[in-house]
């Protein structure tokens, strides 16, 4: 981990979408709440000045900001703005001079993947890679081959350690709290394997669509967009082995030998599926065979693990907005009382959004007779005024902590799990928005079913 703080922050692609939603607000948190004074370099290739800049700045924190006007005049304050083509030397040249005595500046690429190797010899080329860090937004390449290609781009430039590959999902609070969970406490170990656990089911639901990005989406599909990254990294904190120490290399063993023992996907275990009117947003091919939908089976071949499917489902226009892990554990093994089925065992429960909620499925006798009935003991953890994913990553980027970032070898570990699947054309299943997805999807649950979150007030007991 390298301790000295950059000096100053320069933002590839500060007129996009993801900085106008998330980027600016994060650094207007971090202004509040931690003092950051770095100078902020915009560059982009939009044909904009400083005070277009400033502008979409402003719109961006009235639209998304937490409300603070002082924080939000200080954010304006700090930009300056390169304007030019990413493919040009001229560019980098500017970005020097902007930089004008920064010593370790950062540079935060939230470009398409497409444009992080000429941006990277841009930066070599002009010295701007010297003493520097480089943040770079998923998706990490666009398959496995193209990860290993990208990750020998930014090794020309770039050590390692000066290399910083975000994931938002990292910086959650919810699911930091399931790394926490899992290893503060001494109650789940003895049950977290293959003796106990029947399956587990990751669901990434959201009930908006592509909202304007068709462009980008028929670029990459939901296996490219949330599953190689946000969701297998949460897998990984389910599943992996207990690090040795909260440190980032130790972490990033942990994470690695569980990614490592993921057996490559093959498309017997993968429903893609394609909402109705997909095709009809901008961007999108009027024969898009992109999915806004995956559900998939893994295997972990571990002794802990073994014959434990792990499911994950995901999609677009789905009926409500949530993530959420469900882990079924297996029935008791003698019906003592009343027959408990599959369905009515234990299960542990994390929802990681919207709501932070941890809790348990269990049996408790009914009044009068010996037999029971399924409630749920809740934990709820509201983080109020809690750091945003972004404030959270940015920060700890800009202060050389790597811990939340993921490795080289960890990231193309994980496009080696999804890579078999991503070209072989296996169909797109048509579903209705408000819908979970295609029927086709319950063939990749073995014999069970999938688990389909509720809304948090009225979720079953
Ligand atoms: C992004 C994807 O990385 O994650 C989006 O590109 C997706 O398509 C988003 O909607 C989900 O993140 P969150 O934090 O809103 O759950």
């Amino acid at each position: 981990m390298t301790t000295t703080a950059a000096d100053a922050f320069v933002f590839f692609g500060a007129t996009g979408d993801l900085a106008h939603k998330k980027i600016f607000p994060a650094l207007q948190a971090m202004v509040r709440r931690d003092g950051f004074d770095l100078p902020i370099v915009g560059v982009a290739r939009s044909g904009w000045s400083l005070e277009k800049l400033r502008e979409r700045v402003r719109d961006s924190l009235a639209q998304h900001g937490d409300g603070d006007t002082e924080s939000a005049a200080r954010v304006c304050g700090l930009l300056r703005y390169v304007d030019g083509d990413y493919n040009e030397a001229g560019t980098y040249e500017r970005l020097k001079q902007a930089l004008s005595d920064a010593q370790r500046p950062i540079h935060y690429l939230a470009i398409p993947p497409s444009m992080f190797a000429p941006v990277v010899h841009g930066l070599a080329g002009a010295g701007c890679a010297q003493g520097a860090r480089v943040i770079v937004e998923k998706p990490f390449g666009r398959d496995l081959a193209s990860a290993q290609a990208l990750n020998r781009t930014l090794h020309e430039a770039f050590p390692e350690p000066a290399i910083f590959r975000i994931d938002h999902y990292l910086g959650k609070e919810a699911v930091l709290n399931l790394l926490y969970f899992r290893f503060a406490n001494s109650f789940l170990e003895p049950l977290w394997n293959r003796d106990y656990v029947a399956s587990v089911q990751i669901t990434l639901a959201e009930e908006f669509g592509v909202e304007g990005r068709g462009a980008f989406y028929e670029e990459v599909g939901a296996i490219r967009d949330v599953v190689q990254n946000h969701l297998l990294q949460v897998l990984a904190l389910l599943a992996m082995d207990a690090p040795i120490g909260p440190d980032a290399q130790s972490m990033n063993a942990a994470r690695l030998a569980l990614f490592r023992a993921i057996r490559p996907l093959d498309p017997t275990s993968v429903v893609r599926g394609q909402f109705t009117g997909y095709r009809s947003e901008r961007g999108v091919a009027a024969h898009s065979q992109v999915e806004t939908f995956a559900a998939l089976r893994l295997q972990i071949d571990t002794w802990r693990w073994a014959g434990v499917p792990f499911y994950i489902r995901t999609g677009k226009c789905l009926p409500l907005t949530t993530s959420e892990v469900r882990v079924d554990l297996k029935p008791p093994p003698l019906a003592l009382f009343d027959h408990i089925g599959p369905a009515q065992a234990n299960y542990l429960r994390f929802r990681l959004s919207p709501e932070v909620v941890i809790s348990t499925g269990a049996r408790v006798k009914r009044p009068g007779a010996m037999q029971g009935e399924s409630i749920e003991l809740v934990a709820r953890h509201q983080a109020q005024n809690g750091k945003l994913p972004y404030e959270r990553l940015l920060g700890d980027a800009i202060h050389g902590d790597d811990t939340l970032f993921t490795r080289d070898d960890c990231v193309e570990a994980a496009w080696r799990i999804v890579d078999p699947v991503l070209r072989d054309g296996t169909p797109v299943h048509p579903y209705e928005p408000g819908t979970w997805g295609p029927a086709a999807a319950r063939h990749v649950i073995a014999d069970g079913h999938w688990h389909d979150p509720v809304m948090e007030e009225s979720a079953p007991c």
